[in-house]
């Protein structure tokens, strides 16, 4: 039905495994934000002594497109410095995705929105 609907292979491995769906036990920061569609989505990083981001979590309330997206974001920042992870757009996203239908590219969107806030708010000591 996904592989129909327009997700390729990877986007329906993201969704099915959800391996970075959840939350963090002592997180150092907790964001949330709400997209355009109302769906929701609440980041939780855990970053080392040196600004290097160890863990991520996401829950989300919303559809096949923001979890995939979502546990593609988690790949691309997970070691990163805080300042290189606010580097990751759609565009690498939709790259590690490979295909999802068009009319769910706000959905990646929504979780690359989500990671900068947590990021941002991280920064500026806003958790
Ligand atoms: Fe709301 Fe995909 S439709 S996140």
């Amino acid at each position: 039905m996904l592989t129909e609907a327009g997700y390729a292979d990877p986007a329906i491995n993201y969704y099915l495994e959800k391996k970075y769906m959840g939350h963090i036990e002592n997180a150092d920061q907790v964001s949330e934000k709400v997209g355009s569609c109302g769906d929701i989505m609440k980041v939780y990083l855990k970053v080392d002594e040196s600004k290097i981001i160890e863990d991520v979590r996401y829950e989300i309330t919303g559809c096949a497109g923001a979890i995939s997206a979502a546990m593609a974001a988690v790949e691309l920042v997970k070691g990163k410095t805080l300042d290189n992870a606010l580097k990751i757009n759609d565009g690498d996203i939709f790259k590690v995705l490979e295909n999802i239908p068009e009319k769910k590219h706000h959905c990646i969107q929504l979780a690359v929105k989500t990671m900068h806030l947590g990021i941002e708010e991280l920064l500026s000591g806003k958790n």
